[in-house]
């Protein structure tokens, strides 16, 4: 995640040129403001659980991703890989943690393409909600409309530097994003220095020729927030944590609210 307040008002009063947008650090949020944030840990298998992902809870034993976290080697993960954390700040310590017990990818995702990257995780055992630290999410539903240049929220354990190689964050971040028109990220993305095709069922994010991202390595299945903190994207794809050109691409979970439910709602 980055931090966009300075770079914010330095867009505002026009004097972008000459500004290092690239050594933009994170923005430190509260999981008392994200209360159904989780982070999603891994073993690959073997080994220590470390936040990989991120994630949004639906019920009491459902919470939202990405399907592209849970895949390795182009298979499908075993559940047995993967923990979520509830009601923790940090990444890799605090809150609780729930053991997961299924993972269900939409049918039709592609490692490939990204198409449809929407998952829903099942835990064992009921989570426990706690007043303003855990607590359900709400998402969209299918009539939202996603608003060119609409500021919306970001948040994550992601990668806090858009210079590149540094550690995720451990302290939970909020970067303030807004949306892309479609077909300007469709096009850019078009170009073959990318060479990702957006497809309808996507939303892409970020600040278009400002060169600040919100989302990077890490961030994936953590939710995009409207203004009134309903989740209206799963982060998916991002061709460059820095790039100053190509928008970060998300699920648009409008697309996908039928499918999120009956998928929490399973037996
Ligand atoms: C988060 O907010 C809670 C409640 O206001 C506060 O007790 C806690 O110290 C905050 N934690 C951090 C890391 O800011």
């Amino acid at each position: 995640m980055l931090k966009i307040s300075l770079l914010f008002l330095v867009y505002f009063f026009g004097c972008v040129r000459g500004f290092n947008s690239r050594i933009a650090g994170g923005e430190n949020a509260n999981i008392t403001s994200y209360p159904f944030l989780t982070a999603l840990l891994t073993n690959q298998g073997s080994g220590a659980f470390v936040q990989k992902c991120g994630g949004s809870i639906l019920t009491s034993t459902a919470i939202l991703s990405a399907a592209s976290c849970f895949y390795t080697d182009g298979e499908l993960n075993n559940a047995a890989w993967w923990r979520a954390r509830v009601g923790s700040n940090n990444a890799n310590t605090g809150g609780t943690i729930y053991i997961i017990n299924r993972i269900t990818p939409h049918e039709d995702f592609s490692t490939a393409t990204r198409v449809n990257d929407v998952a829903v995780l099942r835990t064992n055992l009921l989570i426990s909600f706690q007043p303003n630290l855990v607590a359900p999410a709400r998402i969209v539903g299918t009539g939202y409309t996603y608003r060119d240049n609409e500021e919306v929220w970001a948040v994550g354990w992601g990668v806090t530097s858009a210079a590149g190689i540094v550690a995720p964050s451990q302290q939970l971040q909020v970067a303030l994003v807004r949306l892309i028109n479609q077909q300007t990220c469709t096009n850019r993305h078009n170009e073959p220095l990318s060479g990702f095709t957006v497809t309808n069922t996507m939303i892409c994010a970020g600040f278009l020729d400002v060169g600040v991202q919100g989302q990077c390595e890490g961030d994936v299945g953590s939710p995009l927030l409207d203004s009134s903190g309903a989740v209206i994207g799963v982060f998916s794809y991002a061709h460059d944590c820095a790039d100053i050109y190509f928008p970060d691409i998300n699920t648009r979970v409008a697309s996908f609210t039928n499918w999120i439910i009956d998928a929490a709602r399973a037996t």
